[in-house]
C-alpha cells in the first residue's frame, strides 16, 4: 500500500489557498519544535465568518497537505465552526496519514486556532481561552 493517499498527494502537489493575504484580519503562526516546520495561516473575516483564507507552510509534505485541506474545510465557516476543527478531521479528510506524520496535522489545527485568537485579540473580542492550545503545552509550539 502506498504511504500517502491520492488526496494527500493531490493537496501536496497542488495545494489550495497558498500564499499571503495582505489585508488579513487574523494571522496565526505555529511551529513544531521537534522538526522545525512552520505554518502561517491568514484569515479574512466578515460577520463572524471566514470569507477567505491563505496559508504558507515551510515544512514537510504532510504539513502542506494538512494545511491545504484545513483551509478548504474552514473557508465559509463561522469562527465557532472553524474552532471546532480537529486535526483528526483533517487527517480523515485526507484519507489518512502515516502514523509518524500525524503530528503534522496538529500544526494545521493549531494554525487555524492561532489565527482566530489573533483576530479576537486585535479586536478586543472576549473569548474562551480554554478553546486554544496553551503556549507551554506543545506538540506544536506557538511562535508568538
Ligand atoms: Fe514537521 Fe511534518 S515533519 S510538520
Amino acid at each position: 500500500m502506498a504511504l500517502y493517499t491520492d488526496t494527500v498527494m493531490d493537496h501536496f502537489m497542488n495545494p489550495r489557498n497558498v500564499g499571503e493575504l495582505q489585508d488579513a484580519d487574523g494571522v496565526g503562526e505555529v511551529g513544531n519544535a521537534k522538526c522545525g516546520d512552520i505554518m502561517k495561516m491568514y484569515l479574512k473575516i466578515k460577520d463572524d465568518r471566514i470569507e477567505d483564507v491563505r496559508f504558507e507552510t515551510f515544512g514537510c509534505g504532510s504539513a502542506i497537505a494538512s494545511s491545504s485541506m484545513a483551509t478548504e474545510m474552514i473557508k465559509g465557516k463561522t469562527l465557532e465552526e472553524a474552532l471546532a476543527l480537529t486535526n483528526k478531521e483533517v487527517v480523515d479528510a485526507l484519507g489518512g496519514l502515516p502514523a509518524h506524520n500525524l503530528h503534522c496535522s496538529v500544526l494545521a489545527e493549531e494554525a487555524v486556532k492561532s489565527a482566530i485568537q489573533d483576530y479576537y485579540e486585535k479586536n478586543n473580542i472576549p473569548y474562551d481561552r480554554s478553546k486554544f492550545p496553551s503556549e507551554t503545552s506543545c506538540e506544536s509550539c506557538r511562535m508568538v
